[in-house]
């Protein structure tokens, strides 16, 4: 079993197997179908599993329904799905992907883990919920097209969860061309030089 610090500390041994089972099934899967880079896979409980575990420190107990956009091979949704209940969280998690095969990946991998998460193989854009307290996302899309796509689909919400590498800052300085953002930036704890962007309000200018 592969172990890292972060993840060490936040979950319990049960939780661990899990996410090992989430790793396993993914790199088998990748032979497959695109998920991940191929070079990512030895690294996947560091480069991927922890860096969407880290999410969970923006996480509170008024963040009732989360909607995680373009989830793809599952980051950061399902580990947090899967680390939710150690932490004493019960929030709804629901995914949207327009891949169809991503989506049956990911139906495959929730009866395979046993977790019960709802999926939309959709546009974001035509999703025609609007009930999320919280937006997760990760490796999506840049932050001004993000907020343009929301937009679109008229997707409210009450927070926004966005995990960026390390052009965070130019696509910061071109959001706030077009918007007014009110963010709080966080390092990240996998990545020098990457954030976790914690966006409570956004207004078009
Ligand atoms: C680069 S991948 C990132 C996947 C994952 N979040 C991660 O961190 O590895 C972006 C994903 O967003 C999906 N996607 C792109 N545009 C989308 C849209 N408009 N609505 C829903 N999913 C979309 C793609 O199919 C792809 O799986």
């Amino acid at each position: 079993m592969i172990k890292t610090k972060y993840l060490d500390s936040i979950v319990s041994r049960e939780t661990y197997n899990k996410l090992n089972k989430y790793s396993d099934f993914l790199i088998e899967y990748n032979k497959k179908i695109n998920l991940i880079s191929k070079s990512s896979e030895e690294l996947i409980m560091s480069r991927h599993i922890e860096d969407s575990a880290q999410i969970m420190r923006f996480i509170d107990k008024n963040d009732k329904k989360i909607l995680d956009i373009g989830s793809g091979a599952g980051f950061p949704g399902i580990v947090m799905e899967l680390v939710k209940k150690d932490l004493g969280f019960e929030f709804k998690l629901e995914l949207v992907e327009k891949s169809i095969r991503k989506c049956t990946y990911l139906q495959e991998l929730c009866d395979y883990l046993k977790i019960d998460v709802v999926i939309h193989n959709d546009d974001v854009r035509k999703i025609k919920k609007n009930d999320f307290s919280t937006l997760v996302s990760r490796a999506f899309k840049p932050l001004d097209i993000f907020l343009e796509i929301l937009e679109e689909g008229g997707i409210n919400f009450e927070k926004i969860l966005l995990l960026k590498g390390e052009n965070h800052k130019k696509e910061m300085e071109q959001a706030l061309k077009h918007w007014v953002i009110n963010c709080d930036q966080h390092e990240s704890i996998t990545k020098p030089g990457s954030k976790v962007f914690v966006i409570n309000s956004v207004q078009r200018i």
